[in-house]
């Protein structure tokens, strides 16, 4: 595990920027498996920046994205997807049919669509590279606190913690839904490299239970301790608790 520590969120994200670009000069068809949620929305617009200057390729990457609300219209800009489209994809030379989200329709538990999900990943090659944000409860994907580490995608019954978190970006908290589908704990433990950035105080308590905690399925980015690629990258805040070194 390897930790980087800059003076802000900009800083951090830039470096994420830097990683993901260099990933794709190195392996122009890489798997990218990529984030949500506002932490990343910084590194994407570098990575648009550097498309724009013809210094970053898209036409060859494939891209596995870790997860999406359940029963949210596409359209909503709610969305992972339309936050995806938003925020990188209508921005770069992205093939439509290169591009993955999970999604479990109404009616089905998310077995037989995650088996799907894990299929295609595994189709592709595995994941070189993914990005990871992380909740204020050390969630990473939506892989919530829980007695056991998941394994595949599957759908997850989201925490109070997570739906209030996450109720800023919906008209108000009633509106969050309920469940999402998520890669597992396992095919993020299976892509070749990870990249997490964490920003802001809120992720302090996360981030130190990550890097210096045990391996606990309740805090599980936990597991990433024992990863062989990852890379953190924190600003001043997210790593205000971790020990000086
Ligand atoms: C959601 C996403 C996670 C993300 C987390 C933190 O729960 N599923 O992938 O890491 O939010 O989001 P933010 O970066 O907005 O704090």
């Amino acid at each position: 595990m390897q930790i980087h520590i800059y003076e802000t969120a900009e800083q951090a994200c830039r470096a994420a920027a830097f990683l993901f670009a260099a990933q794709l000069t190195r392996k122009p068809e890489s798997v990218l498996g990529l984030a949500t949620g506002s932490t990343p929305v910084p590194c994407y617009r570098d990575l648009i920046a550097y498309h724009q200057q013809g210094l970053v390729d898209f036409s060859r990457v494939t891209t596995f994205n870790l997860d999406e609300y359940c029963g949210i219209d596409y359209q909503n800009p709610c969305s992972y997807h339309a936050f995806m489209e938003e925020n990188l994809f209508r921005h770069v030379n992205l093939r439509a049919e290169a591009i993955h989200l999970p999604d479990a329709p109404r009616g089905d538990d998310g077995g037989a669509s995650g088996r799907a999900y894990d299929a295609a990943i595994e189709a592709a090659g595995g994941i070189d590279l993914q990005l990871l944000g992380i909740g204020r409860n050390g969630h990473i994907g939506f892989n919530e606190p829980a007695d056991a580490f998941t394994y595949g995608t599957h759908v997850v019954n989201l925490s109070q913690n997570t739906i209030d978190a996450n109720a800023r970006f919906f008209d108000s908290v009633d509106d969050v839904p309920r469940q999402a589908i998520s890669m597992g704990i396992g095919n993020i433990m299976a892509c070749r490299s990870v990249v997490l950035i964490a920003t802001g105080e809120s992720k302090a308590e996360a981030i130190l239970r990550t890097v210096h905690g045990p391996i606990d399925p309740h805090v599980p980015a936990s597991i990433l301790s024992v990863h062989p690629s990852v890379t953190i990258l924190l600003d001043r805040e997210a790593a205000s608790l971790l020990p000086a070194r």
